[in-house]
């Protein structure tokens, strides 16, 4: 019988910034294991090391030591091409600022993801935003729409190209209470359709009430609340 590697798997992560005298230690041997399509909310004070839990698990940075997994892949051990690679094959992103293109259109800028693996199909694209009923808005600059929008536009650019790991920071950081509800009810809804693992950082309690497991960072470590 095959076994199925867990989605994410930390193996004593540690990350420091800095060197020597300067040198914080933020995550001391963090160890972890996530199922495939688990929702997994991350908390924290500010500086606690939320964002660079997440920037660990999507590639971005890579660990002082310690190893990290997903799907069966050692990404700590990837060189510069191949973690490229894999950061747009297997993960999506979502930030509290959205970060999406000002000068492409909202169409443009969920295809991106698709377009940047070769791959130039509107299909996928134009049904997310339909799914997240944005339709409407496909031709419009990214810039000119709200900020509840822009984030919706931003899931759809995160989930185009059937990542298989959502990370999201703090995605209703920007939102009002209603909006940012509606957001992270959308962004549950759509990965556990799909059966996507979704690791989350917020500030905010009332997504705990979606999450399958509440993580907290609390002197360097992750322990579960
Ligand atoms: N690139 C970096 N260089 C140096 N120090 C960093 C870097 N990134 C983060 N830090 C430090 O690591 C600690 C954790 O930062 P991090 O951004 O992960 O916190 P956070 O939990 O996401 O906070 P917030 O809730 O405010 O977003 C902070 O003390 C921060 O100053
Ligand atoms: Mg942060």
């Amino acid at each position: 019988m095959h076994r199925v590697p867990p989605a994410v798997s930390l193996l004593r992560v540690s990350k420091s910034y800095g060197r020597a005298s300067t040198e914080q230690h933020v995550l001391v041997n963090v160890d972890l294991t996530i199922k495939r399509g688990e929702f997994i909310v991350v908390l924290g004070r500010s500086g606690s090391g939320k964002s660079t839990l997440l920037n660990l698990l999507g590639a971005m940075d890579r660990p002082t030591s310690g190893h990290i997994q997903i799907d069966g892949t050692d990404i700590s051990g990837l060189e510069e091409g191949k973690r490229t690679k894999f950061r747009r094959t297997a993960l999506g992103f979502i930030f509290q600022a959205y970060n999406l293109i000002p000068t492409l259109s909202v169409l443009e800028n969920v295809q991106l993801p698709l377009a940047l693996n070769g791959i130039f199909d509107d299909a996928p694209a134009l049904q997310l935003l339909e799914d997240l009923a944005l339709a409407h808005k496909a031709n419009a600059w990214a810039e000119d729409l709200s900020g509840g929008e822009q984030q919706r536009v931003a899931i759809a650019r995160a989930l185009v190209h059937s990542p298989s790991l959502i990370l999201a920071d703090e995605p209703t950081g920007n939102l009002d209470i209603e909006t940012g509800r509606e957001i992270i009810h959308l962004i549950d809804d759509l990965a556990r359709r799909s059966g996507q693992t979704l690791i989350m950082a917020t500030h905010s309690q009332e997504v705990i009430g979606y999450a399958d497991r509440v993580l907290t960072i609390r002197d360097r470590k992750l322990v579960e609340v």
